[in-house]
């Protein structure tokens, strides 16, 4: 299945991951909140349709143990974050079009509609299991209570997740070694009726859906493999208070009598128990959605269009939840009859000096921190979409900020603004009477063409591109026709330089507003501009702006390095203390670190392998026949869970090669990709593949290792 280029006919929505109302809010929440209103303002530039909604997470252990921590009812506590985190993000210009909450009525309503309806289509049933329960607290454990080793991977795993290893959505009981984050104790185990949905039955509508999925390859390639390991019926109900109640059968009356409440006996009756807070965060989506239909009207906006017919559903999320969004997710969709996404784009984790952010820890840069800093909210939007890909993780020091800013914003952005407008103002009072040149209308096109390829491929950092791309062009364009020295005995050539220079500098700002959206406004006030950049479309970056416009002022200001300085300084001793957290508190019970430090982007030299003592000749090295090679073709080795069977053309001939990168990469989109090949390898055979050559790669992730420039296939590596 493919899908037809943004824009289409058809409504979109656009959501991101809902933060858990638990905490403060830092820079690597912001990643992907920002990330989705940039993407969702970029689809508005190309003239689609779309609502971007969200909603904060009310449910689950994440809100009940950060309660229970300050004494004080989840619910209270939950709606003080969700008010507070209402504020902050349009601070970073993040508009939502809805941001609800999980436990309205909306979504209550909707959750317990669509678990009915999946109970009614048989995809639920009841099973025994074994639950943790930790006799001194006297209260069963379900996933934040506990803590243990992850099964597959060995790391130290919560209850419900492998969040500092493998990334795993873990079930009740399989968390191996639990001790109760209440007490510490180990747990007991104790046998307790739960709802499972029934995941498993749904591998071949989700083998089909990933094929057709959209995104970020990383969204894609994950579920396949845990797909081809065997899927697992998923429990969807939790031994707890806090949540929305499992809905009873002819849907009257959720809460039971209570006599059934307090009935004890082992078997939990569905009266006792709540849902998963991943069955209900996520129709979350769907109630936003609606709760936006309601306001507007559905001549509007129909949420029913987007979510039961042809609409475009697009997820954006953190690479930590790739399973309930590709797995649990689409089922449950599927299952209940709703429309399925079709693109979803899971982002890379920020780190710190190559670690995880981590709350408890205070290792991260906090929203609040940013903003009194006085920062211009649109800096870090620039910075956090444009640095590495969407995928990727992303360090953050405050130097590199400031190279961004000082580089890209405000030498290469602001610096052509400044000096276009400010040249058509003093000379011209506004934009000369002028044609745009030719040169300079395919200048614009090809930013338009760029941008618009960028949506469709989920490309943030391509869309930013794009604009700074034609800003450097309209810097070098200045230099090169100095018009300056026009003025006096050229003015018509002059004019036209400068009308090119004013139609180049809004082409920037229709560009930029999806990324930095304040300033592109406050360019487009300057221009002369009515109305909000933000309603533009691309095609209107080659309009002409008004024939007037008063002295422009510069909307980007350097950031000094002593500032920097006393930020890094500040930063520094906040992650030194950080690390000797890590060290001491090793039983802690809340930690949300990332797995940041075994994934790409690693920059702790602890975790990597030692330099090698010995030196060795050039001729040894000569020894090396390495290669550039073009990828052909990549296909799986059955029976193999990591292997691949690649043929590499490397000029003189092609090669087949076995590369253990299965899981590691979309192996569709590898043809056509250039890569580097050790070609007299000895040969080898796996799986029964012959092996002629190694691919070098890199890594946890095989990042594989290619040119980037014209060295062309069959160049020896020197
Ligand atoms: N609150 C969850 C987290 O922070 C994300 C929920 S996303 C949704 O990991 F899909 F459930 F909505
Ligand atoms: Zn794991």
């Amino acid at each position: 299945m493919s899908h037809d280029e943004f824009p289409t006919e058809h409504p979109a929505v656009v959501t991101c991951g809902l933060p858990y109302a638990n905490g403060d809010l830092h820079i690597g929440h912001l990643r992907g909140y920002i990330g989705a209103d940039a993407f969702s303002r970029a689809l508005e530039t190309l003239g689609q349709e779309t609502a971007y909604v969200c909603g904060s997470d009310m449910h689950g252990t994440p809100v009940a143990v950060n309660a229970e921590q300050e004494g004080v009812d989840p619910e209270d506590f939950a709606l003080e974050w969700h008010e507070q985190y209402e504020e902050t993000f349009p601070q970073f210009n993040v508009e939502f079009d809805n941001y609800g909450h999980t436990h309205d009525a909306t979504n209550t309503e909707l959750t317990q509609e669509i678990v009915r309806t999946l109970d009614e289509e048989g995809y639920i049933y009841e099973k025994e299991i074994q639950v943790a329960y930790d006799p001194e607290a006297d209260q069963y454990l379900p996933d934040r209570y506990v803590e243990g080793t992850c099964p597959y991977c060995g790391a130290k795993a919560r209850g419900d997740e492998c969040d500092e290893g493998c990334q795993r959505h873990l079930e009740p009981g399989e968390v191996e070694d639990p001790t109760s984050t209440i007490t510490g104790n180990p747990a007991e185990y104790r046998e307790r009726t739960h709802k499972f949905f029934e995941v498993s039955e749904f591998a071949e509508f989700l083998t089909d859906f990933l094929d057709g999925l959209e995104g970020t390859s990383n969204a894609r390639n994950q579920p396949r493999q845990w797909i081809e390991d065997g899927l697992q019926d998923w429990c969807i109900t939790r031994d707890m208070d806090w949540g929305i109640d499992y809905p009873t059968a002819d849907g009257e009356d959720s809460v039971a009598p209570e006599e059934q409440r307090e009935g004890g006996g082992e078997a939990a009756d569905e009266s006792d128990l709540v849902l998963y807070v991943w069955v209900d965060a996520p129709i979350e989506y769907i109630s936003s959605s609606k709760q936006y239909t309601e306001r507007v009207g559905a001549d509007e906006y129909d949420w029913e269009q987007v979510w039961k017919g042809d609409g475009e559903i697009v997820h954006v999320i953190g690479r930590d939840i790739i399973q309930h969004h590709t797995i649990f997710w689409p089922a449950m969709l599927e299952g209940a009859g709703y429309n399925k996404p079709r693109g979803i784009a899971a982002t890379g984790f920020i780190t710190i000096n190559g670690k995880g952010l981590s709350t408890s820890r205070n290792r991260a840069i906090w929203a609040k921190e940013y903003l009194e800093e006085g920062f211009h909210p649109d800096l870090l939007r620039y910075y956090l979409t444009t640095t590495g890909g969407l995928q990727q993780d992303v360090d953050f020091s405050w130097e590199a900020f400031q190279e961004k800013v000082n580089g890209e914003l405000v030498g290469t952005v602001g610096n052509f603004w400044y000096r276009s407008l400010l040249f058509a103002y003093r000379n011209y009072e506004g934009t000369p009477d002028a044609d745009v040149s030719a040169e300079v209308r395919e200048r614009i096109e090809g930013a338009i063409g760029d941008a618009r390829e960028s949506v469709n491929d989920y490309d943030l950092r391509g869309i930013g591109r794009a604009a700074t791309r034609l800003a450097q062009f309209g810097n070098e364009y200045i230099q090169r026709n100095e018009p300056w020295k026009l003025t006096d005995d050229e003015p018509e050539k002059a004019a036209q330089v400068i009308r090119d220079c004013v139609q180049i500098a809004k082409a920037i700002g229709v560009l930029l507003e999806p990324i930095t959206p304040d300033k592109a406004q406050r360019l487009w006030e300057q221009l002369g501009e009515n109305g909000a950049v933000a309603d533009a479309h691309l095609e209107d970056a080659l309009e002409a702006p008004p024939r007037r416009f008063e002295e422009p002022g510069e909307l980007f200001g350097k950031i000094e390095d002593d500032r920097v300085a006393a930020l890094t300084e500040k930063l520094e001793e906040r992650v030194e203390a950080a690390a000797g957290d890590d060290e001491s508190d090793d039983a802690e019970t809340e930690s949300d670190d990332t797995a940041a430090d075994e994934a790409e982007g690693m920059t702790d030299t602890d975790d990597l392998e030692a330099l090698a003592d010995e030196r060795i000749g050039f001729d040894d090295f000569q020894e090396l026949d390495i290669r550039v090679g073009r990828i052909e073709s990549a296909e799986g080795i059955e029976g193999a869970d990591d292997l691949a069977r690649l043929e590499v053309d490397i000029g003189f001939e092609t090669r087949q090669v076995v590369a253990g990168i299965k899981q590691l990469h979309d192996l569709d989109e590898l043809p056509g990709e250039k890569c580097i090949l050790l070609t007299n390898m000895e040969k080898a055979e796996l799986f029964g593949v012959e092996s002629n050559g190694m691919i070098l790669a890199a890594g946890e992730e095989a990042d594989l290792l290619t040119t980037h420039g014209d060295a062309a296939v069959g160049e020896k590596v020197r």
